[in-house]
């Protein structure tokens, strides 16, 4: 299902909602923590580098946004008590969760299986299935307590149609494809909806990695298309689930 990027965010819309966003200190995670927080929700700005998630707080609190809050753990090292700390944290401060957005990812390396690095595949395993497994393992109880929630997995083209070279990162997105199927049929009688998201092509750091020799001028901006995850959060896709979901460029 296509989903249109051409949504204009109200402010207020999102008030009071509490969305966890992985991966928000740049790139599409920022870029999204921007649009959440224009539309008055809180967003858990979840990454691994203080330094550029306070600077991506600082633009989001200078531009007048609902203040985030930060969060700092490293998925790759991150362990179930990191986890279960995070479920107590968010429990004892907001009493539920609304959104959870797993957007943190690494692209690995372009290599055929045969010859793929070991050490990087599990890195590339670790960061982009088992963190968002176990994340939304220990989320599910905080998320239950909301009346509308959602899980949203964000995928890749790579991870729903097979391509040579792409390793432990399409691999990672059909696991990923996997457990939002999954987890989307286990839930299916709950207020928690669940969907995956290919954004398609963005300007951004793992773009330029996956495409060194591209110009970058002709993929959109994160900005461009970040709005549509405000109406994925809204009222208004309430019943969607279970939908492998893309963006409209
Ligand atoms: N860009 C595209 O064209 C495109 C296309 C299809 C799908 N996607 C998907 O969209 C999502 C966002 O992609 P992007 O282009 O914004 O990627 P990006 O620019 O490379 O950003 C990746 C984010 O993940 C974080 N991250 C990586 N390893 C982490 C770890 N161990 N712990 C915590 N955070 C970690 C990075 O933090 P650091 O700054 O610390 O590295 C960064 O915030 C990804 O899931 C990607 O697969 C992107």
């Amino acid at each position: 299902m296509e989903i249109s990027t051409n949504y204009s965010v109200t402010k207020d819309e999102l008030k009071g909602k509490v969305i966890l966003i992985t991966g928000a200190n740049r790139g599409f995670g920022k870029a999204m923590t921007l649009d959440l927080a224009k539309a008055g929700a809180t967003v858990i700005m979840l990454g691994r580098d203080l330094g550029s998630l306070e600077t991506a707080y600082d633009e989001v609190v200078d531009s007048g946004f609902a203040e985030p809050i930060l969060y700092p753990l490293d998925l790759e090292g991150a362990t179930p008590e990191h986890y279960e700390q995070l479920q107590r944290d968010i429990l004892e401060n907001f009493g539920q969760l609304d959104g959870l957005i797993h957007n943190a990812s690494i692209i690995g390396t372009m290599m055929p299986i045969e010859q793929y690095d070991l050490k990087l595949w599990y890195s590339t395993m670790q960061i982009n299935v088992n963190a968002p497994f176990m994340l939304t393992q220990f989320l599910i109880p905080a998320l239950s307590k909301s009346k509308d929630a959602r899980i949203l997995f964000l995928s890749s083209s790579v991870g729903r149609t097979a391509k040579a070279y792409w390793g432990a990162y399409g691999v990672s997105k059909f696991a990923i494809e996997g457990l939002s199927k999954t987890l989307s049929e286990e839930l299916e009688k709950t207020s928690i909806k669940v969907n995956s998201l290919d954004p398609k092509r963005m300007r951004t750091k793992m773009r330029q990695m996956a495409y060194p020799a591209e110009n970058v001028e002709k993929n959109p901006t994160p900005e461009s298309v970040s709005p549509a995850i405000v109406y994925l959060m809204s009222e208004q896709t309430k019943s969607l689930n279970g939908e492998q979901l893309t963006l409209e460029i």
